[in-house]
């Protein structure tokens, strides 16, 4: 089969919208592999940090990006020996991606990584570019959101559950600046593409987002 031929379910939102769970769920559901892509931003600032890389030494940056010596297994993370899964989650790992996915040199060089995903039977691949620059030929495209309010307290819950301490009216501060900072770059800007349909999650369960995603995407199933 070809990688074209290859259905991609591209979910692509804002900062803690809900995206990687319900990404997740509708993969789960379908038997189709998944893409954090999020995380791999995350992952070239953990290693930033871990390195104490200058944040203006792009080129460096760009080899971080592109030699990430990551394996994705079950729902565990390694870089190189180490395991990273809850590392890669803070809010300050959090911001650090968000600047540097500003970089086009750092996207690009982690591009032919996120394509590399797309297997049969298929795949479900979230974060901001999926379905604008990653997979433009996704089977279904959405934009999934929610209230900055509502994204901050879901943010919180994540975030004490993994036990890591925070703060309700910070992490609202940081959802609106990161918004804003994914929203206005110049490279693969966090907007909903005129073929990317849009699903708010405010007053919905994971549940039912999860149901409507796949109610859309048997549609796209049956009208081929
Ligand atoms: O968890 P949250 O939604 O806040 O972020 P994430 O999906 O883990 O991604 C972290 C940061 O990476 C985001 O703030 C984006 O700036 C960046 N990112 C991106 O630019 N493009 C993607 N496809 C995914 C993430």
């Amino acid at each position: 089969m070809h990688t074209h031929d290859i259905p991609v379910i591209a979910i692509d939102g804002p900062s803690a919208s809900g995206k990687g769970t319900i990404a997740q769920l509708v993969a789960n559901t379908l038997g189709f592999y998944y893409l954090d892509s999020g995380a791999l931003y995350r992952l070239v600032a953990l290693k930033t940090m871990q390195t104490n890389t200058n944040i203006n030494d792009i080129n460096t940056l760009a080899n971080i990006a592109k030699d990430l010596d990551v394996i994705f297994k079950h729902d565990k993370i390694f870089l190189g020996d180490n395991e990273v899964t809850d590392a890669i989650r803070t809010e300050e790992c959090g911001i650090l991606a968000s600047n540097l996915a500003s970089y086009p040199q750092v996207r690009e060089a982690l591009t032919a990584r996120q394509r590399a995903f797309c297997q049969t039977p298929g795949l479900v691949a979230d974060g901001r570019d999926m379905g604008s620059v990653i997979f433009p030929n996704a089977a279904l495209k959405i934009f999934l959101t929610a209230s900055a309010e509502i994204r901050a307290q879901r943010r919180y819950k994540q975030l004490i559950g993994k036990g890591i301490n925070a703060n309700i009216a910070d992490l609202l501060q940081d959802i609106q600046k990161r918004d804003a900072r994914d929203s206005n770059r110049s490279t693969a800007p966090l907007q909903q593409g005129t073929d990317a349909k849009l699903l708010d999650t405010t007053a919905l369960s994971i549940t039912q987002a999860k149901d409507t995603v796949l109610a859309w995407y048997a549609e796209t199933c049956t009208n081929k």
